[in-house]
């Protein structure tokens, strides 16, 4: 095995077929769990992070547990749901402590290919960071673990399944000491790979436009996609491509493009001002021009992930359109009247309800139904535990007793 790769002998110049696609790609990918559309571009990972379904799977384990919270009661999956497209549904996400973000959480599908994270952050470009946050933030604090590190290693590296799932994940750390094994790089690496497994590019829309089924969206939401990509409502100047929205990242761009826009929510001082704690990436650059600009969210199934915006405040989609887009922002009906730093595209427009109701249906045909339902994203503690009770009712009762999440 040894001389394989550098064997002189053409004839024994025989690469194993994962290998081969590795090197070809050159992203070091060994295997392929992302089963893309051939027509999605692969996203990016960190070279020293290869995606494995090793890795996805002791990920989940870890976003669904509850033993991740300080008192146990909260998981990743708390603030991100897969039925929502890993949304909560709630205006503000609210953490352990009962303290209210100031933020509506957000959704992960195709989050692999976000460039930068969270709804205004410039500088945060790593999924693998970006977990710390959560687990370990204290402004606000969500999930409480901040100088509790020992205490969640002892938690994990106690449970016989972590102790294989970390095996199968890292086996070149499990050779060594167990603090490499169970650490913060270990742990985020693992979260960062499952959420980079939650592809969703399996909406009617995708089928209709790359999947060759004409019949696959109704007439109405074919009539949406013409206002969408239309002079009029602008809508596809910043949620437009194959992620409906202008922050993309993947292995064709040399450069990632990058979409924080002001699109006129609120006007507080008359000179485009925004509520504190909620300034959009002026709080990172300090530039007034900045005021106000948040990141592009991607609309595949928004339909599923109300109340919308960074801060939650809009309820439903007829509201977004009619009360915000077409009124050129919504501030332009309060007291400070119009943004001036909001982005020219947002200029207002005339919309009847059947329009409305075109564009609502485009919106929807959005939603990727298997990504919703998909088990490959679901709770494995859960999936553990029906399968444990169909063998206990096979074999009488257990008294084990794992402290599980929800
Ligand atoms: C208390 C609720 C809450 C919990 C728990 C939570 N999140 Fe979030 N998540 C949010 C909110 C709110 C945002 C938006 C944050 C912002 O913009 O500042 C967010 C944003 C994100 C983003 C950015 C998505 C994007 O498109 O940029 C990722 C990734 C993420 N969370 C992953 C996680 C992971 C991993 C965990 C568990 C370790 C977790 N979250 C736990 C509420 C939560
Ligand atoms: C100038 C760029 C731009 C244009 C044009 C634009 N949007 Fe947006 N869109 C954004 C940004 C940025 C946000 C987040 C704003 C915030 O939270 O402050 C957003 C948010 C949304 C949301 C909420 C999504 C969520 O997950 O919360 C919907 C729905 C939406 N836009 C639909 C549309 C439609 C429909 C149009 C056309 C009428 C449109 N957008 C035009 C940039 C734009």
């Amino acid at each position: 095995m040894r001389h394989l790769l550098f064997s002189l002998n053409p004839f024994k110049r025989v690469l194993p077929a994962t290998l081969a696609v590795a090197m070809l790609t050159g992203l070091g990918f060994a295997e392929d769990p992302l089963g893309l559309p051939n027509w999605v571009p692969r996203p990016l990972t960190p070279p020293n992070n290869t995606l494995t379904s090793a890795k996805i799977e002791l990920g989940r384990h870890l976003f669904y547990d509850t033993r991740m919270s300080l008192d146990q009661s909260m998981s990743c999956a708390s603030c991100h749901v897969q039925a929502k497209a890993f949304t909560d549904g709630q205006k503000l996400s609210i953490g352990v402590t009962g303290e209210a973000t100031p933020r509506n959480s957000m959704s992960l599908a195709n989050v692999a290919f976000m460039p930068v994270l969270t709804w205004a952050n410039p500088n945060l470009t790593s999924l693998e960071v970006q977990a710390l946050l959560p687990l370990f933030g204290e402004h606000p604090v969500e999930m409480g673990m901040a100088g509790k590190e020992t205490l969640l290693f002892n938690r994990i590296k106690q449970d016989p399944v972590y102790q294989k799932l970390f095996r199968e994940a890292f086996p070149r750390e499990a050779q060594r000491t167990q603090d490499e094994l169970y650490n913060i790089a270990t742990l985020t690496q693992a979260l960062a790979s499952f959420q980079r497994s939650l592809i969703s590019f399996n909406s009617p829309y995708d089928a209709y436009k790359y999947g060759g089924q004409p019949h696959a969206i109704s007439a109405a939401a074919k009539r949406g996609e013409t206002l969408f990509f239309g002079e009029k409502l602008e809508c596809y100047h910043c949620h437009g491509g194959f992620n409906f929205n202008d922050n993309i990242g993947h292995v064709r761009m040399p450069f990632p493009e990058l979409g924080f826009h002001n699109t006129g929510l609120f006007n507080l001082n008359g000179k485009g001002s925004y509520p504190q704690l909620n300034q959009g990436i002026f709080e990172f650059t300090a530039d007034q021009d900045d005021m106000g600009k948040f990141r592009t969210p991607t609309l595949r199934n928004v339909e599923v992930t109300s109340p919308y915006m960074h801060d939650g405040s809009i309820q439903d989609l007829r509201s977004v359109i009619k009360d915000h887009y077409a009124v050129a922002g919504r501030s332009s009906l309060s007291s400070g009247g119009s943004n001036p730093l909001r982005s020219p595209f947002i200029r207002g427009f005339e919309i009847s309800e059947a329009e409305i109701h075109d564009l609502t249906e485009f919106l929807k045909s959005l939603t990727d139904k298997d990504f919703l339902n998909d088990p490959k994203h679901a709770n494995p503690w859960q999936q553990k535990q029906v399968d444990k009770k169909a063998s206990e009712t096979a074999k009488g009762p257990s008294h084990e007793n794992r402290a599980t999440s929800k």
